[in-house]
């Protein structure tokens, strides 16, 4: 028996195929100790891996976390940069453990606003990990829900097609998570309740759960929680019984 025995006794499809998670709270638990933000920023990328690590454990197939949005480049140059710096160590530290494990990582949201240099690391670590499926996780960065459906909008105007052939899955197809399945669950931390244009087309029929932990106190057994919340609700995607 594995450490979340609660989540391996739930029937399989009671248990969410992909997570989703906005990473909040991580400023706010900086100031709770008396630290820089930054050291808030860094104990919730340390986080990302140990959450991950419980959901591959309990089973879970697909994570995405929202660790920059476009709105974010309106922080201080100072927390910018140091966001972007974790990004990159990120990468380039778990490239290899997601190859060995095989883990899939992809990046969302407009890569085209990034630095040369992170640019580059992205496509690699995407390439070299393409192939690979126990896990699949996706880091949306320089992300907006608005200004990712603008940007399939226009790729769908750029190939031309009539406005008659234009169907719910051309606008999938064309959105950073074509090919994805949509987030069963949304999980927010921090105590704020809202999406903050955050997978706004995917987000249609996902559960939501809302923790009041600020994101690096956020554990594997606060995790294990909402997964039997989540297990215990009734999905009815809008039909009735
Ligand atoms: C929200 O906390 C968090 C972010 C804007 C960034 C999330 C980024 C990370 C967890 C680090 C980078 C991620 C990886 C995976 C390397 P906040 O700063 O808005 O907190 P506050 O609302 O309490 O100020």
């Amino acid at each position: 028996m594995g450490q979340y025995e609660r989540v391996a006794e739930l029937p399989k499809e009671r248990i969410p195929q992909h997570v989703a998670i906005i990473l909040d709270g991580n400023g706010r638990w900086a100031a709770a100790h008396n630290v820089g933000r930054s050291k808030g920023h860094l104990a919730g990328a340390e986080n990302v891996e140990t959450i991950s690590d419980a959901l591959i454990e309990m089973g879970v197939k697909y994570l995405t976390v929202y660790a920059f949005s476009t709105e974010n480049w309106k922080r201080s140059e100072e927390e910018v940069s140091y966001l972007m710096m974790l990004l990159k160590q990120y990468l380039i530290k778990n490239k290899k453990d997601a190859i060995r494990r095989n883990i899939q990582i992809k990046v969302l949201g407009d890569k085209s606003g990034l630095s040369k240099e992170l640019q580059l690391l992205i496509e690699d670590v995407e390439a070299s990990t393409a192939h690979l499926d126990s896990f699949h996780l996706q880091f949306a960065i320089n992300y907006g829900g608005r200004d990712e459906l603008c940007r399939a909008m226009k790729k769908i105007a750029a190939q031309g097609m009539d406005a008659e052939e234009i169907t719910q899955d051309t606008i999938a197809a064309n959105l950073d998570t074509a090919g994805l399945p949509d987030p069963d669950l949304l999980i927010r931390t921090s105590g704020e309740l809202r999406i903050s244009n955050f997978l706004l087309w995917q987000l249609a029929y996902s559960e939501f759960y809302f923790s009041d932990k600020y994101w690096p106190d956020f554990t594997p057994q606060d995790l294990e929680e909402a997964i039997l919340d989540y297990a215990r609700r009734d999905r009815r995607f809008g039909g009735r019984k």
